[in-house]
């Protein structure tokens, strides 16, 4: 597959596939090289952690939330010691942290062991089950293409559970693998360099992975797309050596129970264009601006293995933002798919001209609602940090329903207002807008332009500038390219529910 030395497998991780089991507890004894015992704050540990709560303290842990101490053992599966706090209820996002902060705890052990408790939880045994697969197989992913990058060092994942909750427990297991299989490939992408993963590539892997996930994919080369008129996609790759690609994807189970369309951004690496970005460490993570591309594409792989019942398009808006010769000037003016000009004043402010095509397209099929995510404002970044994303848009229903998604996925995302009198902010002289706003209230002003071609169909923009990057590792969540959103998307749709008319007032200011 590689062509130069440097030129990487950019999904290395659906190579490496981890075995998940249910199992009993002699056979996890047998098997496990590690075992997780959960402790409360304060608590005796169970016997099988092998000392006591004051053995505990004189290694300094004391069971507080996310704690881990391994305790060295001659023989059978280590046991490590996981705080779990003082919770009133056990939920999906205590399970999920926790069972990635024991995986994180004994890195190089090759097989893991969890038990589902056996008191009653405030989670189905599912749930929780699906819960810890995340989160060890999310902790353990990593991309790495040195020395050692073949270094597989999870094998399996054990989880110990009683006789009669085994099917329970085995189709929660099920989802979990799906779900972090699908953000491992989301995450294999957002971390690959430009150089490998260019838009040609992009629309290569998704042809690859599509169709085995039950997706049809369409792939749309720079000819097409100037048949198509989609200016905003072909100005901002004017300057590139590389050529664009619009990558269509669709999911349509039998009788869907509702129809939705993900747009992406890809911008596959954003120098700034003529605007170029100065070299700084955030111009340095650039080539994650397709982080919203790898979402729709990344959650999209998980859906007919999900179950979801809703139908979903994909699109995916990939090129890169390059100055040269060729490059798009300032002043510039660009026709859209759906026929406004735009002039850019800001070849910097590239996403939401590869966002407009993206958005007009999906309004000329049936849709309920429309829901683009982005790496769009550096405002956002500054708004929110990197733990929380920005949604706005012109639909309380949809945007709820986004924002629900996050919780229980923990990807949190949180509104920011549309407020409409800011959209003078983007008029122009000689065009219907420009590309940008004035200096303040970034995030907002760039929804308001991408609203300009919805047509009026329900729908929400998810920028995830901030959340697309992290500095350092935190649980189940990885140092570098997120690949933020996957989750978040998977869950929306499966619990879509189409707006009503009562929920789809766009009646704000
Ligand atoms: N990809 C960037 C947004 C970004 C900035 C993501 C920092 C992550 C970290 C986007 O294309 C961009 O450059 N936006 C400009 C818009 C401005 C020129 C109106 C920005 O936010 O500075
Ligand atoms: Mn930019
Ligand atoms: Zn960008």
């Amino acid at each position: 597959m590689n062509t130069t030395p440097d030129d990487f497998d950019p999904i290395p991780s659906t190579r490496h596939r981890v075995t998940v089991g249910v199992v009993s507890l002699k056979q996890a004894e047998a098997e496990a090289d590690a075992l997780a015992v959960p402790v409360a704050l304060g608590a005796e540990p169970r016997e099988e952690l092998g000392t006591n709560a004051a053995g505990l303290a004189s290694a300094g842990f004391t069971g507080e939330r996310g704690q881990t101490l391994v305790q060295p053992r001659s023989e059978g599966p280590v046991r490590v010691a996981v705080g779990t706090g003082a919770p009133d209820q056990i939920d999906a996002t205590l399970a999920r942290d926790l069972a990635a902060e024991f995986a994180r705890a004994v890195p190089w052990h090759k097989r893991l062991a969890i038990e589902i408790p056996a008191r009653d939880l405030g989670i189905s045994r599912a749930d929780f089950a699906q819960a810890v697969t995340e989160g060890v197989l999310l902790a353990r992913w990593r991309y790495f293409v040195g020395k050692d990058a073949d270094r597989a060092p999870l094998e399996s994942l054990l989880v110990v559970a009683a006789d009669e909750d085994s099917e329970e427990v085995g189709i929660g297991v099920e989802r979990g693998m799906v779900i972090a299989a699908a953000y491992s490939l989301g995450r294999d992408l957002a971390n690959c360099p430009a150089a490998t993963l260019s838009a040609v590539r992009m629309a290569e892997v998704a042809l690859e992975v599509g169709p085995p996930a039950g997706l049809e994919v369409e792939v749309f080369d720079k000819d097409q797309l100037i048949e198509m008129g989609c200016g905003g996609l072909l100005g901002v790759n004017r300057g590139s050596v590389e050529p664009p690609r619009m990558i269509r994807l669709r999911y349509q189970p039998d009788e869907p129970t509702g129809r939705i369309a993900l747009i992406g951004k890809g911008v596959m690496y954003d120098s700034g264009g003529i605007s170029l970005k100065p070299s700084d460490e955030s111009h340095a993570q650039m080539k994650n601006d397709m982080t919203g591309a790898a979402a729709v594409l990344a959650s999209m792989t998980a859906l007919q293995a999900l179950g979801c019942t809703s139908a979903v398009t994909g699109y995916l808006m990939c090129t890169d933002n390059m100055p040269s010769g060729s490059a798009m000037k300032l002043g510039d003016v660009l026709r859209m798919r759906n026929g406004t000009t735009v002039e850019v004043l800001n070849t910097d402010a590239e996403g939401r001209l590869v966002m407009a095509d993206g958005l007009a397209l999906a309004t000329e099929e049936p849709v309920d609602a429309i829901v683009d995510i982005a790496t769009l404002t550096g405002a956002c970044l500054r708004t929110f940090g990197v733990d929380i994303a920005g949604v706005m848009g012109n639909n309380p229903a949809v945007v709820e329903q986004l924002r629900r998604a996050g919780d229980v996925v923990d990807e949190p995302v949180w509104e920011l207002p549309l407020h409409r009198p800011y959209r003078s902010q983007l008029d122009s002289s000689i065009a219907d807008l420009t590309n940008m706003g004035g200096v303040n209230a970034g995030s907002i002003t760039a929804a308001l332009f991408l609203e300009e071609f919805v047509d009026g169909h329900p729908w929400a923009h998810v920028d995830i500038a901030g959340t697309a990057q992290l500095p350092a590792p935190r649980a189940w969540r990885n140092k570098g390219a997120t690949g933020f959103g996957t989750k978040l998307l998977i869950e929306f749709a499966l619990e879509f529910a189409r707006p009503t008319e009562a929920g789809s007032s766009t009646a704000r200011p």
